[in-house]
């Protein structure tokens, strides 16, 4: 889709145009316009569909100024850039089947109006439909948008929206599809497209880095793991930010096996991954001068005759013992590992990402993620950056007094705790690996998946994390 930004309307025609209306049917910039073109009907219509301008709401009626269609959405009473970023998506869906494509809701005045916008138009057209048989049907080639784009805004968004539709595209592909050495392969083809050093370490090479706990849950698995290490190295950067994302491509739980209902989407389990691969490619599209230092342990979790047993004992990458109780409590095994290589180099702030714990979808739901910080400061940069693009984080408290849950009698750590705080648990587990170092842990368990269409977001994978590691990255630029 190419996105063009002009002044105004004057010249263009095309198949829609999308315009505003606030609350109570009060015309946003160029509705009125529009409503006056098409005549005095269109209030009396729009009555009759009793559309009043509330978030959410559109009405599509015949066309004026040159223009097949036009969509009225509805934006309420309190427009931000997370309503506009919701707006452009429920246009985008609307707007599928129109080539090309208008609208005036850049010219709202609210910073970064066009550029939401944009956002919201990009990933409301994302589909995953490599899989159908029936030709797809076209999407929008061409959306003018007026206003001014003053600092690139809308370049921007195009650069943040390709990383979350690589990373949906990643969750939404089956297992079958995307076995480690397959999506090590395509992180090795982005980062040979866009200059950024990888290193991919196959199974003998995990064994010899010691990487127990990647080893472990791969013992299961027929497909061989690998270990990623990505380095986006960019001229004039200061600070380091270290990614770490969980990439189990299947979750079967192991020998403390899932039953089949929370097996069905699994294969989501490498959703961390994807969001590290997605911010990374915008990262380094967008040029931005922060050292970038991503690492995704990928491993099927499987039941195979040497799979791992309840009981077992590995000794991760920093020398710590782990018992492990549940097979299925194997995020933070994996992760154990990643976290211990970030910290070994020293970043100034390390996050990972992970679909770790039912337990987080159960506390928060399926639109906010659990956030853990190492300490307040540490924390607030995420939250921060998190509310600047519109993803709902938390923060859960990282509370020592549940420390003991973890105590093994055979080990440094068991991988489990009780039935209660499991996310807690599970983010107290990954602090062992971290050696003190400022860090963020992010369980994204909820909203790495839509159960429907919903705003900019599609039913599948979300690619939610992707903007806000994109925003953390660019706090910590030059
Ligand atoms: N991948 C799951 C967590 C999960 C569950 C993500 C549902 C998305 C949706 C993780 O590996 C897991 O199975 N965790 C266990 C931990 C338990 C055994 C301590 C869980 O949450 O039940
Ligand atoms: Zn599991
Ligand atoms: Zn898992």
């Amino acid at each position: 889709m190419e996105i063009t930004v002009a002044p105004n309307l004057d010249g263009f025609s095309g198949d829609l145009l999308v315009l505003p209306v606030f609350a109570d049917r009060t015309w946003g910039p160029g509705a009125a316009e529009a409503a006056a073109q098409l005549g005095g009907w269109l209030d009396g219509y729009l009555d009759g569909l009793e559309f009043s301008g509330k978030v959410g709401e559109t009405a599509a009626v015949p066309g004026a100024n040159g223009f097949g269609r036009v969509l009225f959405v509805g934006l309420g009473d309190e427009v931000d850039a997370d309503a506009l970023r919701r707006a452009g998506g429920i246009a985008g869906r609307a707007a599928m089947r129109d080539q090309k494509v208008a609208s005036t809701m850049g010219e709202i005045d609210i910073e970064g109006a066009i550029g939401a916008f944009a956002y919201g138009f990009l990933l409301g057209q994302y589909r995953f439909d490599k899989y159908l048989s029936e030709p797809k049907p076209s999407s929008t080639v061409e959306l003018i948008l007026t206003g001014a784009d003053e600092v690139g805004e809308v370049a921007h968004a195009e650069s943040v929206a390709a990383g979350v539709a690589m990373a949906r595209d990643l969750i939404n592909e089956p297992a079958g599809g995307k076995k480690p050495e397959v999506l090590a392969g395509i992180a090795a083809d982005m980062c040979n497209e866009l200059g950024i050093d990888i290193t991919v370490y196959d199974r003998d090479q995990i064994v010899e880095q010691g990487f127990g706990g990647l080893l472990a849950v791969s013992l299961g698995a027929s497909n061989p793991p690998r270990m990623v290490v990505m380095e986006y190295r960019p001229e004039g950067a200061e600070k380091t930010l270290a990614l770490i994302g969980k990439g189990i491509v299947f979750d079967s739980g192991g020998l403390s096996i899932k039953p089949a209902s929370a097996m069905e989407t699994m294969k989501t389990d490498m959703s961390g991954a994807a969001a590290v691969l997605g911010a990374v490619r915008a990262i380094a599209t967008l040029g931005l001068r922060v050292n970038v230092t991503a690492i995704t342990p990928l491993t099927e979790n499987m039941t195979g005759g040497a799979a791992q047993r309840p009981g077992d004992v590995f000794t991760a990458r920093n020398g710590k013992t782990v018992e492990v109780l549940n097979t299925d409590a194997e995020g933070r095994l994996v992760l154990a590992d990643g976290l211990s290589l970030a910290a070994e180099s020293e970043p100034d702030l390390m996050v990972d990402i992970a679909t770790l714990t039912g337990a987080a979808q159960v506390a928060l739901g399926m639109k906010v993620a659990a956030l853990f910080g190492s300490d307040d400061d540490t924390a607030e940069l995420v939250i921060a950056a998190a509310r600047r693009v519109g993803e709902k984080v938390w923060r859960l408290p990282l509370e020592q007094e549940y420390r003991s849950k973890l105590d093994s009698p055979l080990a440094d750590i068991k991988n489990i705790g009780d039935r209660y705080a499991g996310a807690i648990t599970a983010a107290l587990f990954l602090a062992e690996f971290t050696n003190g170092r400022p860090w963020v842990h992010l369980d994204i368990a909820g909203p790495a998946r839509a159960e429907g269409d919903e705003g900019y977001v599609a039913k599948g994978g979300t690619g939610f994390s992707v903007a806000t590691l994109v925003a953390v990255a660019e706090d910590m630029a030059q």
